[in-house]
């Protein structure tokens, strides 16, 4: 079994409790996490002092520290002191079969979220299959209830989701930032909200964090309130595999790049101009003859591959069809294509 601590929004500085936050650390370091993860705003200004306290405070934590950074530690240029106490904004850990990968999801001068394309290209490599794997962002995916504010402000979280799905087998992501504690599941994917650990700005009956232990099959999470107890919130199988449904989306939704092949290039050139303008927005055709010598490259690149010949008559000429017959021929090939889409 291995344990972590999820503390989240701490808000050094302005917004914070010190009892809060030293009454917390006494916690965690009974529990004695395998990792303290710590899902961004650590400070509130993103000032120099604030992350100079926020580090020596951590100090007094056992267990390692694996923190991202928040919208509040971007603020004021904010980022350079992060990396200065805090390390790199992306990062990850392999704690036996759990992986984790943690990215920043700040935007300079904004409070909104963004991953791109880049960090979630990142964290695909991170992740193995046979593994369970952790997203740690500050911004949520989705949006969190009962927090006042329903907008969901990680811009790209369509593709921050599909790429889990698609990535993170067995996967769990772990945010922070609404200051309200909240998990649910999103088909395979388990998603965990920690409250606010030690800022003023809470909307629960006391500051909280997440513990949340995972076994080979199964995740248990447990919301702790500092000065009100302990609740269970669950325990959760974990399910390996992508769900079927993400795969046919992804696959409906892609470009079909189909492959016109005929000896008589003029023809295919005049089937693939037909093709282009009759066939739905995400089919393009192009063209090669049997002879090319680049073949082999565009067989691999394609999705569909339409021999010409197929769709004539022995005794037919492509250039002799009236546009109305070479259309028709054009439609059979597309109609063809769709019902091997479907
Ligand atoms: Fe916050
Ligand atoms: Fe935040």
């Amino acid at each position: 079994m291995i344990r972590i601590v999820q503390i989240s929004d701490t808000h050094f500085g302005e917004e914070f409790k010190p009892e809060k936050f030293r009454e917390a650390v006494k916690q965690i370091n009974s529990i004695e996490p395998e990792l303290v993860i710590l899902s961004g705003d650590i400070v509130t200004w993103g000032i120099h002092t604030e992350f100079r306290e926020a580090y020596e405070a951590m100090g007094d934590i056992q267990a390692e520290v694996f923190a991202i950074p928040g919208n509040h530690d971007a603020r004021n240029d904010g980022l350079k002191y992060f990396r200065l106490y805090f390390g790199e904004l992306k990062k990850s850990i392999r704690l036996d079969e759990l992986v984790i990968a943690g990215i920043n999801s700040t935007l300079p001068d904004s409070d909104d979220g963004y991953v791109g394309e880049e960090q979630r290209r990142w964290a695909e490599r991170v992740f193995r299959k046979s593994c369970t794997n952790m997203l740690v962002l500050h911004h949520h995916v989705i949006p969190v209830p009962h927090t006042g504010r329903n907008q969901n402000v990680l811009i790209d979280a369509g593709e921050v989701v599909e790429s889990l799905m698609l990535h993170c087998h067995g996967g769990v992501v772990l945010a922070g930032h609404r200051h309200v504690p909240y998990s649910t599941k999103l088909l395979r994917t388990h998603i965990i909200h920690a409250g606010t650990l030690s800022s003023y700005k809470v909307l629960m009956p006391d500051n909280n964090y997440n513990i949340i232990e995972f076994e080979e099959e199964s995740i248990r999470l447990k919301l702790r309130f500092v000065h009100r107890g302990e609740v269970e919130v669950g325990r959760f199988a974990i399910k390996h595999g992508m769900p079927s449904s993400v795969e046919l989306y992804r696959s409906l939704s892609s470009t079909k790049r189909v492959l016109f092949i005929a000896s008589d290039t003029a023809a295919a050139e005049r089937a693939a101009s037909l093709f282009n303008r009759l066939s739905p927005e995400n089919m393009h055709a192009s063209v090669t003859s049997p002879e090319s010598r680049r073949i082999g490259e565009l067989l691999e690149g394609a999705d569909y591959v339409v021999a010409l010949e197929e769709f004539s008559r022995a005794d037919e000429v492509w250039e002799k069809l009236s546009t109305k017959e070479a259309e028709a021929r054009v439609r059979q090939v597309i109609e063809k294509l769709l019902g091997a889409v479907a």
